[in-house]
């Protein structure tokens, strides 16, 4: 045992480090050609124009601490959902969300539930906090909420349910989620995470489906936190900015869980513009929406089977090693995810790009398929 071994402790030596989807950087330095990076859920027409200019106006007054509160994007974003400012908390991304509500609710002898196959960050926050996470079975690639709540027992705080779901792209629609907050016990905080939020309530939208109701549970008071970001519409992953809204008392002491000035001063110039940007969220969800129609229709014709997708990727099972495939994709400058480290080593997930992008993405993925590799 080293002497660190011993000042750390066990939950934390066992943390495993977050691995991202491959930076676009690397993978072209790897293997020599542009890449388009269809890996990590972006948005591929970039930023709000707005928002980048508002980064660049920004900029002269950097020498100045940020507003600790984010308090003009704070106010925004109440007054755009119809929220109290104090029901709603502003966090650098919303992977820092889940870490807050992970460290002010659990500690050792506590657990959190969710489902395998959902997003890696409550694995992290959970364990981070010396907490245990409970991940229940998927039903048809979807959570299954009758597991979740029987999961549930007196050590469990809260419930992570990402909906639509990151990596399997399926939703629960408003009448699954309001009967299960109906069953769940009254000391679980339930955290509904919507990042893909736009994208499926388009998505729904074109189908005649009701997506979420998620506000109205907050302003019934419910035990619900909603956590949304700007990292996937609005083209702002790099800021780190997102924002959720809950229970005024619990927002109070979640925000005292909050690092002192998490939100720069270019993300919450950025976040203002781009909320207001709607042009710009519009093209996006439409470019989106036409993107997931052809390809979903590509990759049946392939005879792939693809899960129906409600957010701006599809999960998509190659019938082979995925990582292999993704290799091979790489080598043709298409970056997508491999899904092993889910659980699941014959599938891929492809963020929906430009119309440009997705035919060179069905091409690669052809190719790689039938291991005819380019270079
Ligand atoms: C379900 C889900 N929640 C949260 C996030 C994180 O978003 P942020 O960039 O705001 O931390 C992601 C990003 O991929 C996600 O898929």
């Amino acid at each position: 045992m080293s002497r660190f071994d011993v000042l750390v402790p066990e939950h934390i030596r066992t943390l495993a480090s977050y691995k991202p989807g491959k930076p676009l950087k690397q993978a072209e330095r790897e293997c020599g050609v542009v890449c388009s990076k269809m890996a990590s859920n972006e948005n591929p027409l970039g930023p709000s124009p707005r928002a980048v200019e508002a980064m660049r106006e920004a900029a002269p007054f950097v020498h100045l601490y940020p507003d600790n509160d984010a308090t003009e994007l704070r106010n925004l974003i109440a007054e755009r959902f119809d929220m109290k400012p104090e029901q709603v908390l502003v966090t650098g991304g919303s992977t820092q969300f889940i870490d807050i509500i992970a460290h002010s609710l659990l500690s050792p002898g506590l657990n959190a539930v969710t489902s395998e196959r959902s997003f890696l960050a409550y694995a992290m926050a959970t364990q981070a906090a010396g907490g245990t996470l409970r991940q229940v079975p998927m039903q048809a690639n979807t959570f299954n909420l009758d597991a979740l709540l029987a999961a549930i027992d007196q050590n469990t705080r809260v419930v992570f349910i990402a909906n639509p779901n990151n990596p399997t792209g399926t939703m629960l629609d408003s009448q699954q989620v309001t009967r299960f907050l109906d069953r769940v016990p009254s000391n679980v905080l339930v955290v509904l995470d919507e990042a893909y939020y736009e994208f499926a309530d388009y998505l729904a939208r074109q189908r005649g489906v009701e997506y979420s109701r998620s506000l109205e549970y907050v302003r019934e008071e419910r035990n619900v936190v909603v956590l949304r970001t700007f990292s996937k519409v609005q083209g702002l992953a790099g800021c780190r900015v997102g924002y959720g809204f809950g229970p005024t008392e619990l927002i109070e002491y979640f925000a005292r869980g909050r690092t002192a000035f998490s939100i720069s001063v270019f993300a919450e110039a950025a976040a203002i513009a781009a909320l207001v940007d709607e042009e710009h969220t519009q093209k996006t969800v439409e470019n989106n929406a036409a993107g997931v129609a052809w390809m979903e229709n590509q990759l049946a014709e392939m005879g792939l089977p693809v899960t129906p997708t409600w957010a701006n990727f599809v999960y998509v099972d190659v019938g082979e090693d995925a990582s292999v495939i993704g290799q091979r994709m790489q080598q043709q400058g298409i970056i997508v995810r491999p899904l092993g480290m889910w659980g699941a080593p014959q599938t891929i997930r492809i963020t929906i790009g430009t119309p440009e992008q997705n035919a060179k993405c069905m091409e690669a993925l052809k190719k790689a398929l039938a291991r005819v590799v380019t270079s």
